[in-house]
């Protein structure tokens, strides 16, 4: 069995997520597929949204691969479930704010920085109703464009951005952020400095351990030593 992961983002962010996992699992072949072309996902529409994802699901079954991590917050939290419903003889594996684990270590200041459209999720909700403790205080903030100026790489808007949102928090006591999208540990060095003494939490190698999981057990994890490569399909505007 020969055949590739498919790996997909709206961009450049979930590359992040791709270095993680082919860390763990660097035997394997991996297709990364970065959808610039319709950078942000993170103000679309569902039904948008979902006929974006849906068409490059189609685009990584033809190319055969043999699971497909969503290497997006925004597209994992909005579509995974109907992804499920729509393609059952297809393995996802998705990235979700790592809500759980901070949750799990006990954070009592928790900040989840992502998408306005993975904020506004339902999924989000779920998220936080299933795993926070009554002493724990999680506060979303939907970090709207930050994701696109990464994208664009656009140093100048990432600042101003950053400050807009985050210079209110920087004199309170948080103990965790979750960086809730992928393009954010991209700029992973710029948060923190508002947050000296906050550990970040980005969660890519929980989808990692989830990737290897799944091939296991499905029977298709490769073994041996022979180094996997990447292939990259970029969709330009
Ligand atoms: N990197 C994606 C995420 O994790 C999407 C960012 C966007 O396109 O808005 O949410």
């Amino acid at each position: 069995m020969n055949n590739k992961i498919g790996i997909f983002d709206s961009g450049i962010g979930g590359l992040t997520t791709l270095k993680e996992i082919q860390t763990l699992l660097p035997n394997e072949s991996y297709l990364f597929y970065a959808d610039s072309k319709n950078n942000p996902y993170g103000d679309k529409e569902q039904d948008e949204l979902y006929s974006i994802v849906t068409n490059i699901v189609e685009y990584l079954i033809s190319r055969k691969v043999k699971l497909i991590v969503i290497a997006c917050n925004t597209a994992t939290t909005k579509c995974i479930e109907q992804l499920r419903i729509d393609y059952p003889n297809v393995t996802f594996v998705g990235t979700e704010p790592a809500i759980k684990m901070a949750c799990e270590r006990g954070y009592k200041n928790t900040l989840v920085l992502a998408t306005p459209g993975t904020i506004a999720s339902e999924r989000m909700q779920q998220l936080v109703e299933e795993n926070k403790r009554p002493n724990e205080n999680i506060m979303l903030i939907a970090c709207d464009k930050l994701a696109n100026a990464i994208e664009n790489n656009d140093e100048e808007q990432i600042d101003r951005i950053l400050h807009y949102y985050l210079d209110g928090f920087v004199d309170k006591q948080i103990d965790a952020v979750i960086l809730g999208c992928t393009h954010y540990p991209h700029v992973k060095d710029k948060i923190q400095t508002f947050f000296k003494d906050a550990i970040l939490i980005d969660g890519n190698d929980i989808v990692a351990k989830h990737v290897k999981f799944e091939l296991w057990a499905h029977g298709v994890l490769k073994t041996g030593n022979t180094p996997g490569t990447i292939e990259f399909i970029q969709t330009k505007k």
